[in-house]
């Protein structure tokens, strides 16, 4: 760690060994030239939960250094309200009608674990999301390293996923989650895709278990047979000992690799109270191999 910390231009504080750390000293408001940028990337593949702490971007700053990592998504799901900056979309408890808090939320699928997009035959590289408004205590968002998971699998289960491929599909999610049911658009947008259960980061080489929310069934097994997998396959891989918990503090700016974490928000404050406004931006990945 000394090592690492000599060589950067930032004071780098360690969250959980392997997973998260927290970056002090930068300025994500001015610009980030091409030495810091693969600075930070190097950081980000050691460490896949980035926090950024005491950061006060607007949404063009907060598009200028997330587009610095690639192409920028937009969302299907359109209730995601953006005010002139697409890319980047207000995740909150507010009521769409009153401007309200609200704990009746017609999309639950951010409080189950799943990595963004994965309905998407390119899913996501990164997510950036920045605290706006927090609630006095609570709202934390958990990360699970299906990296860690995958690794502390029985060498029998890895021979049995080995060539597994999932459904994910974002009609599923809405059903599974309770949510407002996805319209025939949204359903149009993302049809459902098939990825492969086990994933290798295309930058670390490291296996990890592509799973969450959004993957329904295995491809290519009976469908219950296959549902159950994936159930087993989620509760082992979100145990505790895989999960870092991040508690919001103003200003932090969290930035993760969903190609080796699943996420979820949690419902740990009064959220028919308090206001939680978050502004996220997801970064284009590539095709999971
Ligand atoms: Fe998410």
């Amino acid at each position: 760690m000394t090592s690492i910390q000599e060589s950067l231009p930032f004071k780098l504080g360690v969250l959980r060994p392997g997973m998260a750390a927290e970056v002090i000293g930068l300025n994500l408001n001015q610009a980030i030239d091409d030495g810091l940028h693969q600075i930070i990337l190097e950081t980000f593949y050691k460490f896949p939960v980035l926090v950024f702490r005491d950061q006060t971007l607007d949404k063009r700053s907060q598009i200028d250094f997330s587009e610095g990592f690639g192409a920028l998504e937009g969302h299907v799901n359109r209730d995601f309200r953006s005010d002139g900056f697409p890319a980047v979309h207000e995740v909150s408890n507010l009521d769409l009608n009153t401007g309200k808090p609200t704990a009746k939320l017609e999309n639950r699928g951010n409080y189950h674990w799943h990595t963004d997009k994965s309905y998407l035959l390119t899913p996501s590289l990164a997510t950036l999301l920045h605290a706006v408004t927090l609630p006095p205590e609570g709202g934390d968002t958990q990360f699970a390293h299906m990296g860690e998971a995958y690794d502390a699998l029985s060498n029998e289960k890895k021979d049995e996923i080995a060539s597994l491929r999932m459904v994910h599909s974002w009609e599923q999610t809405r059903i599974k989650s309770g949510s407002k049911l996805a319209t025939a658009q949204e359903i149009e947008d993302a049809p459902p895709v098939v990825h492969p259960l086990v994933r290798t980061h295309p930058e670390t080489g490291r296996k990890c278990l592509y799973i969450g929310t959004h993957a329904s069934h295995a491809a290519d097994m009976v469908r219950g047979v296959g549902e159950a997998l994936l159930e087993e396959l989620q509760i082992f891989a979100t145990q505790d000992r895989f999960v870092y918990s991040h508690i919001w503090r103003p200003g932090d700016l969290v930035m993760w690799d969903n190609r080796c974490l699943l996420h979820r928000a949690t419902e740990s404050y009064d959220m028919a109270k308090h206001v939680r406004l978050m502004h996220r931006t997801v970064v284009r990945g590539d095709a999971p191999v």
